[in-house]
């Protein structure tokens, strides 16, 4: 039997039903497959919650019997209780937790993240924190920072590793812009009303200048990109901004939702001014020929995949050598707590494999 102990940072929408998962299989993972995995520590911002395992009550544990903490008592829980096969766990999205990665790996973890930060700081960090994994012979395995659960990371990985020469990736890549979009091109309403609706149902972040912005799907695609051995930083990157100067920049929130209907007729011309049988999309690609890194809007025929998308979901089209008139499609739900706790889970027991 192979016991993996796990610290858990951050407890919000993905980090709680991580933990209800855990509790969920821990049983079956000990039958099938002689892997104890273990939870002594979860925190999030402020507290964290020190036992010898959480169980299935742990919410009402974490609020009776949490205490103040930094990184350097959940390190100092661990050696004291001498728990081996350590993995730190991210699921914030917080920069100061990042900072702390290379301390953990120096002190014996290893890192599994949703956090997409580490990934799109500069290259240089990018490489330190590769070296310093290479050289404490530790583990960073980070599948949901693309696409949630889908396989984008890994198939990304592997085309790269095995000598397949990976020419173009290009596809939609986040959840709200993929409904956005894909309402707007069947529906015939205003974009503001459809903005509105996305924003309603929690499919946007809460200033859903955020996603329009592309910024994220420009992380997205930078992650992708160093996957490829590409070395890029994030500011390299072409993004055309679904944010017109004026909404942007000094106008708060509450400003930019009274003006939203200023979005309609740019939207509607750029839908009435594209060829028929055609909508749009707003994408990210990779061309790796012209060494070009963009995330824009752009027409695509109805009848391709892309064409085809419906509700939030996102699809990756991956050309290669061996994928060259037919790309590698990867689609499915790209966001959503459980399916990208699911996926973190995923990272964990195949970490968890490689311990045993
Ligand atoms: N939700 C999705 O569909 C999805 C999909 C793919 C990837 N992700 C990524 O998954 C991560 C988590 O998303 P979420 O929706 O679960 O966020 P969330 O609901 O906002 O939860 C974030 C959690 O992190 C904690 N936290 C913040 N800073 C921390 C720190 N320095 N140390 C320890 N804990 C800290 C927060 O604690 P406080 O309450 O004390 O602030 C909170 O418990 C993000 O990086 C997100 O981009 C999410």
């Amino acid at each position: 039997m192979t016991t993996v102990n796990l610290a858990i940072f951050g407890i919000g929408n993905v980090g709680s039903i991580l933990i209800d998962q855990v509790q969920d299989i821990k049983q079956r993972l000990l039958d099938e497959q002689g892997l104890d995995l273990r939870i002594p520590v979860i925190t999030n911002s402020a507290l964290a919650y020190f036992t010898d395992d959480t169980n299935k009550n742990w919410q009402t544990d974490f609020k009776k019997s949490s205490v103040n903490y930094d990184i350097l008592d959940v390190i100092k829980y661990f050696k004291s209780q001498q728990l081996k096969n350590a993995i730190a766990v991210d699921v914030t999205a917080s920069k100061t937790l990042v900072d702390n990665y290379e301390l953990l790996i120096e002190k014996g973890f290893h890192i599994i993240s949703a956090n997409k930060i580490a990934n799109t700081l500069s290259q240089d960090y990018y490489n330190r924190l590769r070296r310093a994994l290479k050289e404490k012979g530790k583990r960073y395995l980070y599948e949901t920072n693309v696409g949630a659960g889908l396989p984008i990371v890994e198939t990304v990985k592997n085309l790269y590793q095995s000598g397949e020469n990976v020419t173009k990736i290009r596809g939609v890549f986040s959840g709200s812009l993929s409904y956005i979009f894909n309402t707007f091109s069947e529906a015939e309403k205003p974009f503001n009303d459809i903005l509105n609706t996305a924003l309603l149902d929690g499919l946007t972040e809460p200033d859903p200048r955020d996603d329009l912005s592309g910024k994220d799907v420009a992380r997205k695609l930078l992650i992708l990109a160093r996957e490829l051995g590409i070395k890029h930083e994030l500011n390299e990157i072409k993004v055309a901004s679904l944010v017109p100067e004026e909404l942007g920049g000094e106008t708060t929130l509450e400003q930019f939702k009274e003006r939203s209907y200023e979005l309609n007729s740019i939207f509607e011309n750029k839908k009435k001014s594209q060829s028929p049988d055609t909508v749009l999309r707003y994408i990210g690609e990779l061309d790796d020929l012209n060494k070009t890194l963009e995330v824009r809007l752009t027409s695509v025929p109805k009848s391709s995949p892309l064409g085809q998308l419906k509700g939030t979901d996102n699809l990756f089209e991956i050309y290669s050598e061996s994928y060259d008139k037919q790309p590698l499609v990867i689609q499915g739900a790209g966001a959503g707590k459980s399916v990208t706790a699911r996926g973190v889970l995923s990272d964990i027991i195949k970490l968890a494999q490689s311990l045993k």
